[in-house]
């Protein structure tokens, strides 16, 4: 009888990356930027990707400092805004890139906030199966969070950041002079990042922004300078400790599991900054309820958010950002169809104290009885 021979054959690719990039943190760091790229260079080309506001700030004189230090170097913009972070302005860019000709030998130079860094990385990632890029962050959203750890994408109608890749940029320039120019409510939105990474792992950072919060408000560049660099240390070992979240990094959720309902429920009219807030708000809430954060810690917490003129309130705030009346249970069932959500259940990062995140059997990502949630919502929501 003929016997079917299968034959197995193996492509050995055990990998072993080392993905460490530096970051930069300072004032006026342009000049420097540009002799790094001298000394070192990325590629034989640079293009800097940057939106319409940030392009005629910053961007424009980047690519001047570049070429006059000899180096070839190229511009492409998109329209500012959350809503260029899609794939046909990906599509768009990638089309740029080729129409300049540029080749396996180029880098890309974000230079902008979140939506700039999320979407040029991406396209780095992707075009000829990736190309260097550095992250130049201008928001201090983008300083404390976005610029580092490496997560690129897009939105699509089915959700926000659907498809992307983790990829690590190669450098990171944090110039917090460039924060002087953020509309102050974007400023403002970006303190709840700071916040939340002093609640989930730094009790001293937070005792400082208690105690110099005016200077960062006042936007002091020393100060800022200061915070960026602490935020960054917080971000950094997370990162280092669950390149992938798998686990521990999922503590920079906290907040964002209820706060991403409420900015989806706002139509993105709130920003994401002020939907961390009132997320912290309400998790923080939950995580009292539940017994793991003593109800001053959960008032301190909230008090520097106010200070900060962030909202605290999701009842007054959601009437704000909505012309109807969100119910619990819709915010509960946004909760649920998120991509974060854990088979099908949504999880919760939640603090024990401010510095320290409650941890189960080693793991920080939460279940949440839908009672206790509905609970907390709908007493909060009342303005309670
Ligand atoms: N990759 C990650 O790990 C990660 C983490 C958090 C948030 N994000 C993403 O980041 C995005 C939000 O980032 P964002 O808040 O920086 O938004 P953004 O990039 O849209 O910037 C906000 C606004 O500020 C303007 N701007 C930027 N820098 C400026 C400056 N220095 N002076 C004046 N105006 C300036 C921009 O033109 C824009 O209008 C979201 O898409 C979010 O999903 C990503
Ligand atoms: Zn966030």
């Amino acid at each position: 009888m003929k016997q079917n021979h299968a034959s197995t054959l193996r492509v050995n690719l055990r990998r072993q990356v080392d993905d460490s990039y530096e970051i930069v943190v300072g004032e006026n760091l342009f000049p420097r930027l540009v002799r790094d790229l001298c000394r070192q260079p990325l590629g034989h080309r640079y293009v800097v990707i940057s939106d319409s506001t940030v392009v005629k700030l910053y961007g424009r004189k980047l690519i001047r400092l570049l070429q006059e230090a000899g180096l070839r170097a190229d511009g492409l913009i998109f329209r500012a805004g959350e809503k260029s972070k899609t794939r046909p302005v990906k599509q768009r860019l990638e089309g740029g890139l080729a129409r300049l000709g540029v080749g396996r030998d180029g880098a890309i130079l974000a230079v902008g906030g979140g939506v700039t860094g999320d979407l040029a990385g991406f396209v780095a990632a992707t075009y000829y199966r990736g190309i260097p890029y550095l992250q130049v962050p201008t928001t201090l959203l983008a300083m404390v969070d976005s610029s580092i750890g490496g997560k690129t994408g897009v939105d699509t109608r089915h959700g926000k950041n659907l498809i992307g890749a983790f990829y690590q940029p190669k450098r990171v320039y944090a110039d917090v002079l460039t924060l002087t120019t953020l509309p102050p409510r974007e400023f403002i939105s970006g303190l709840a990042e700071v916040v939340k990474h002093a609640v989930i792992g730094d009790r001293t950072l937070f005792r400082f922004l208690e105690q110099f919060g005016l200077r960062l408000l006042a936007r002091d560049p020393a100060v800022m300078a200061q915070i960026v660099r602490r935020n960054l240390l917080i971000k950094a070992a997370l990162v280092e400790a669950d390149p992938l979240e798998q686990n521990l990094r999922r503590v920079l959720n906290y907040g964002h599991t209820l706060g991403h309902a409420l900015e989806a429920l706002s139509g993105y009219r709130m920003l994401h900054g002020e939907a961390v807030s009132l997320g912290m708000v309400l998790e923080g809430k939950l995580a009292k309820a539940l017994g793991y954060f003593p109800e001053e810690e959960y008032l301190r917490q909230n008090a520097l958010l106010r200070h900060f003129g962030l909202p605290v309130s999701p009842g007054p705030a959601l009437k704000t950002w909505l012309d109807r009346k969100v119910s619990a249970d819709e915010i509960i069932a946004w909760t649920f169809s998120d991509k974060k959500a854990k088979k099908g259940k949504p999880e919760y990062a939640l603090p024990a104290r401010i510095g320290r995140m409650k941890k189960i059997r080693g793991q920080v990502g939460l279940p949440v009885e839908a009672g206790l949630i509905k609970e907390v919502l709908n007493d909060s929501l009342q303005g309670r």
